[in-house]
This record gives structure tokens, C-alpha cells and sequence, in this order.
């Protein structure tokens, strides 16, 4: 008899949890390893909600068509479409399965779903539950990953950190892992293995991103031999609030629900806001987009916002701008306020100090969330231009047996993403992947997890082994927090909102130096209990590495596109540069090596992406079915 199938799941996010519900339902046993509990991954921080056309969506005259061009185009043109186009159109009936599941959306006073205004979108089209839609998401996910937990088809491993994935003859059969309290290094077998282990906000330092997002889960894929699509499109989130230790999002749906961006209209102006009048506010987004107005795609908004300040217009002539929300107030009330939005506004005053419905928020952009990731494979359907039902080759990086979901992957948002569009690809990762894996697992043609040689994992325990002995046992000067500081900081400075060619340079001749002061580094705890400094020492060479990918992947891309923004080449220039960036690790070099690989274009032709209202745009309209 067969042996029975093992697929192991690495991230505990909704990208995984969808992903175990799925393989448990397809009769495949799951390994789900997350460092930390899985409900507190950093899907639980989502806050706006979730993208899709329901039949409300539709009677404005929205589509799934047109969800799927908004995609596109607001991530202007560098995602693959096939798979953009199955999610959109997957999207209303995953709604359909939270709602079922008992996701407490908020409803209209009818007892509809009730849907928001977000950004890229002239049309309401965003499920939420109040602000805090990812953590709703989350809890009703994992009640159902419990059912399979109870049933022995999920086994969780949560505290344990994936260090390696296992290869053997060029696949993908376990991975190495430790357990965060014990500090045990060991291996575990897979006939396939999913990594959906969330974005690398830590390389820029402080982001919006949970303290555990580094990224090195994907940067150790890298290292050993996984493609990096697009590291350079890191998308900046508008509005956040600044802190010392991190930076905490203000979600878009504020803005969604009426709430309005300005500035004093006077230069250095330092009067409080409640005492600045009307005809002295400068709501520029709403100037200099008619149409969009304060809901403008996340790099567009980002980009005005940062440069309004650079031009001294920042509240008190510093980096910091007005989010309003006593117009809405006014219009409907305080309570009705606080029913879609008291998440985010309970965490502005416990963070801040005012209340943000009597004082406007000050607010400033802040890293938020990670575009490029593992590259990820896709079957076309020529049929429908969405991609096949079950083929094994979706969502699979170049190492046969190694997936990618989630935010980890570089698959549906391009050079920008739209908000609300991360849950749903996520959780359409995991649902649409699911089956994809299983058919990859039953192939008979390969030998079975089972029965590779134990040499193959006991060759990557001792790499792990060997790696951790000499940071514990290594004597140098660097504090790793000290230098992961420094990174984070001119990582921030030189390679976020805007981008110049002699200061990505500066930075990468930076990057050689932190990769020989990293040899010096010294660990304040060298215990072998609970040990977190040994974690985030150990990430902070992956953190280096990607870091690098990311600045070689700027610099070579000398358009400006999404995110990636370079006053020296002020426009995107699809000649040169509709492609994905692609990065590998050169373990000799020990640094990256880009190339290039073509976007499938075949549904949507690029066109100029123009918020301004100035043009006008056509309706999105589907082609007629063959
Ligand atoms: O602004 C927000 O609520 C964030 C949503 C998202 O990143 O999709």
C-alpha cells in the first residue's frame, strides 16, 4: 500500500491555514509549523478587508472583470494575469465560505454584507468586519483548522522556526526546523512542502509588519536555490503611525469611510488642527485627484504625501499629515463612526494619546507590505485565461515540490498592491492551491518522501547545527540589533518612496559591510532555552542577503513603475522593463544575481495608468466569450 501523503505547511497566516483546511479536506495530512501561534500571525494586524464582486458589488455596475483590470493596473502591469484574473474571479465565492463559516461581517441595516470604498476603486467592493477583518478572518480559519486538528489530519508546530528546506535530487522533500523553546534542531519529511510565511518589512527596519516578519524564511529558500521575483516592489503604506519601535497601520478604510488627508495650507504652520480653518487646509489628494481623491492607489498617495512634506507643507513643517475624520462625524455620528472603524481608532489613542474622532490623527507613511516574493509557477487555462484546475505546476517555485502562497510569493500584485486585494490572495492561494498540491503529491512517477535517504536530512540538521554553534560561540563586537538598526535605517532612507541610483549604489557598497561585520557578530544570550536573540541574529544575515536583492533589483530597473520610483527616470518604460525581476543567490559571491523573465500580458494590454481624472479611462469590459 502507498504510503499516506505528507505535505508540510510553513506560516500559520491565512495563506497556510486555507491551504491546511484544503489538503485535510483532500485527504492529506498536514505538518503546520508557525513560530508563533497561529493566531497571532501577522494576518491577524489586516485591518480594512477584503476584495470581491457580489451581486450589491454588481448592481453598481462593478464585475469581476473589472476587479481583475484594477488589479492590473493599479499594480501597473507587472503581474502575471492568468493567476490575477482566477483569484478575481474566485473572489465571491470565497465571501461566501467566510460568511458561511461565521466571519462577522458588518452588515447594512437590509442585512447585507456590507461593502466600503478602498483604494484603486471608483466602486464600493470590500467586505469588512469593523477594522479589524484580517484578525476575523484568522480566528474563523483556525476554528476550522482545529475541526482537522481534532480528526489527526493537522498537526500543529507552533513555537518552531523553519530553518532549511530539504532537497533531494533537485526537489523538495521536508525541511529542517527548531523548536523555540527546547532550541532541538531536526528534520521532518514531506512529499511537498508550502512556504506562507508573510512579507520582509524588517529589512527596512521599522514597518507596519509584526516583529517576527524578517522575511528569512524565504531569503534561506533563496539561498538555497528558490528564484526572488520583483524583491524591489515593497509598497509604502500611506498612513501610519510613527513609533520608536514600530510603526502602526492606520487602515485606508479611514479614508474609505470619508475620513480626508490635509495639511495647513501655510508653510511650517504650528497652530493646533481643531483651531485651523477650513479655507487654510490643503487637502491635496482631493486637488490633485478629482476622481480618486483621498483614495488613490497606495504608491500614488504614499508618493504625494512624502513629498508635500519634503516640501515643508508637513504638519509643523515636519514629516507628518492630517487624517480627518470630524467631517464624517458631523455627517453621521459618533457612533455610527465607531461601528466600522473603532479597531484602528482604539489603537490611535492607546498609542497616541488623543482621541481621532475629536482631533484629527497625524499621520505618515511607514514599509507595510512586500510585492515581490518566491517566484510561483501557473497553468494558463487557454479556455477561460485564468489558470487550470489542479495543475501541480501552480503556485510552485523552480524547486519541484516547493510552493508559494500569500505574501511570500510574488504571483498577483506587481509593482503595486491594492488594498483589500491581500486577504483575498491568501486565502485563494490556499483554497485554489490546495488541490494543485495534492495532484503533485499523488504522482506515482517520483520516489515517495518515505523513502529518501535519511542522509539527505541529516546533511541539513548539521548545516543548522553548525550554523547556530558558531553564533553562539562567536566573539565579536556587533550587537546584531545595533546593526540590524542601521540597515533598517538607510535601508528606509535609500530605498523606499524614492529611489536614486547613487544612493542605491551607496547602499550596496553598505551591504558589503554589513556582511563582514555580521562575521563579528556576538549573541547576548547563549542559552539553550527559549533562545530569541540566537532567531533574530541568525535572520539577520537573511535579512542582509535580501537586502541586497532588493537594491541590486533597484538599481538595474531604471523606469519608474508602482512603488519603484526614480526621478531620474521619471516613467515606466515597458520596452526595457515589463518583465519580473528575477534574483539568485550565487553562493560563491555570496550576494545576488538578476535576470529577467517575461509578465504574461495575454487578457489585458498595458495601458497608462492615470488616476488623475484628466483622461478618460474605458469601462472595464470583459471580452466576449469564444
Ligand atoms: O489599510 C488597510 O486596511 C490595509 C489593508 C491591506 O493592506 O490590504
Amino acid at each position: 500500500m502507498a504510503a499516506k501523503k505528507n505535505v508540510i505547511v510553513v506560516g500559520g497566516g491565512l495563506a497556510g491555514l486555507s491551504c491546511s483546511i484544503k489538503l485535510a479536506e483532500e485527504g492529506v495530512h498536514v505538518d503546520l509549523f508557525s513560530m508563533v501561534p497561529v493566531k497571532r500571525s501577522h494576518s491577524v494586524c489586516a485591518q480594512g478587508g477584503i476584495n470581491a464582486c457580489n451581486d450589491i458589488a454588481r448592481q453598481q455596475g462593478y464585475s469581476e472583470w473589472m476587479h481583475f483590470d484594477e488589479t492590473c493596473v493599479g499594480g501597473d502591469f507587472l503581474a502575471d494575469q492568468p493567476p490575477v484574473r482566477e483569484m478575481c474571479y474566485w473572489a465571491p465565492k470565497i465571501i461566501d465560505l467566510l460568511d458561511r463559516m461565521g466571519v462577522p461581517f458588518n452588515r447594512t441595516p437590509e442585512g447585507q454584507r456590507d461593502l466600503r470604498l478602498f483604494g484603486g476603486s471608483l466602486f464600493k467592493r470590500t467586505f469588512f468586519a469593523g477594522a479589524t477583518t484580517g484578525q476575523q478572518l484568522l480566528y474563523a480559519l483556525d476554528e476550522q483548522t482545529r475541526r482537522w486538528e481534532a480528526e489527526d489530519k493537522v498537526t500543529k508546530y507552533e513555537f518552531w522556526e523553519f530553518l532549511w528546506p530539504v532537497l533531494h535530487e533537485g526537489r523538495c522533500v521536508g525541511i529542517v526546523a527548531q523548536d523555540m523553546r527546547t532550541m532541538q534542531i531536526r528534520a521532518f519529511r514531506a512529499d511537498a512542502v508550502v512556504m506562507a510565511t508573510g512579507g520582509n518589512g524588517l529589512v527596512f527596519g521599522k514597518s507596519t509588519m509584526s516583529v517576527i516578519c524578517t522575511g528569512g524564511a524565504v531569503a534561506r529558500c533563496y539561498q538555497a536555490g528558490a528564484k526572488y521575483g520583483n524583491p524591489e516592489m515593497m509598497q509604502v503604506h500611506p498612513t501610519a503611525i510613527p513609533g520608536e519601535d514600530k510603526c502602526r497601520l492606520i487602515s485606508e478604510s479611514a479614508r474609505g469611510e470619508g475620513g480626508r488627508i490635509w495639511v495647513p495650507r501655510k508653510q511650517g504652520d504650528t497652530r493646533p488642527p481643531n483651531t485651523i480653518p477650513e479655507e487654510e487646509r490643503w487637502y491635496f489628494l482631493e486637488e490633485k485627484y478629482p476622481k480618486y481623491g483621498n483614495l488613490v492607489p497606495r504608491d500614488i498617495a504614499t508618493r504625494e504625501l512624502f513629498l508635500t512634506c519634503q516640501q515643508g507643507y508637513g504638519v509643523g513643517g515636519g514629516n507628518m499629515v492630517y487624517l480627518d475624520l470630524r467631517d464624517k462625524v458631523k455627517e453621521i455620528g459618533r457612533e455610527r463612526v465607531l461601528a466600522k472603524l473603532e479597531g484602528i481608532l482604539e489603537i490611535y489613542e492607546k498609542f497616541v494619546g488623543t482621541d481621532p474622532l475629536k482631533e484629527p490623527m497625524k499621520i505618515f507613511p511607514a514599509v507595510h507590505y512586500t510585492m515581490g516574493g518566491l517566484w510561483a509557477g501557473f497553468a494558463k487555462d487557454e479556455k477561460s485565461g485564468g489558470l487550470k484546475a489542479g495543475d501541480p505546476a501552480n503556485m510552485m517555485t523552480n524547486i519541484p515540490g516547493l510552493y508559494a502562497m500569500g505574501e511570500c510569493a510574488v504571483t498577483y500584485h506587481g509593482a503595486n498592491r491594492l488594498g483589500a486585494n491581500s486577504l483575498l490572495s491568501c486565502i485563494f492561494d490556499g483554497l485554489f492551491g490546495g488541490s494543485c498540491i495534492k495532484n503533485y503529491t499523488t504522482d506515482a512517477n517520483r520516489t515517495a518522501a518515505a523513502d529518501v535517504p535519511q542522509a539527505s536530512y541529516d546533511a541539513i540538521v548539521k548545516q543548522e547545527q553548525d550554523r547556530q554553534d558558531w553564533l553562539v560561540k562567536n566573539n565579536g563586537t556587533e550587537n546584531p540589533y545595533l546593526l540590524w538598526q542601521e540597515m533598517g535605517e538607510m535601508m528606509t532612507l535609500n530605498c523606499t518612496v524614492v529611489r536614486f541610483n547613487d544612493k542605491l549604489e551607496q547602499t550596496i557598497d553598505a551591504c558589503q559591510q554589513w556582511k563582514e561585520r555580521y562575521k563579528k557578530v556576538k549573541l547576548s544570550d547563549t542559552l539553550m532555552w527559549t533562545n530569541q536573540n540566537l532567531s533574530f541574529a541568525r535572520a539577520l544575515r537573511d535579512m542582509i542577503l535580501s537586502a541586497e536583492a532588493i537594491l541590486q533589483s533597484a538599481l538595474h530597473r531604471n523606469e519608474s513603475r508602482g512603488a519603484h520610483y526614480k526621478p531620474e527616470f521619471p516613467t515606466r518604460d515597458d520596452a526595457n522593463f515589463l518583465k519580473t525581476t528575477i534574483a539568485e543567490y550565487d553562493p560563491i559571491g555570496n550576494c545576488a544575481v538578476i535576470s529577467y523573465a517575461p509578465v504574461d500580458t495575454s487578457l489585458l494590454p498595458p495601458r497608462a495608468r492615470d488616476y488623475s481624472g484628466k483622461t478618460v479611462a474605458k469601462p472595464a469590459v470583459e471580452p466576449a466569450k469564444v
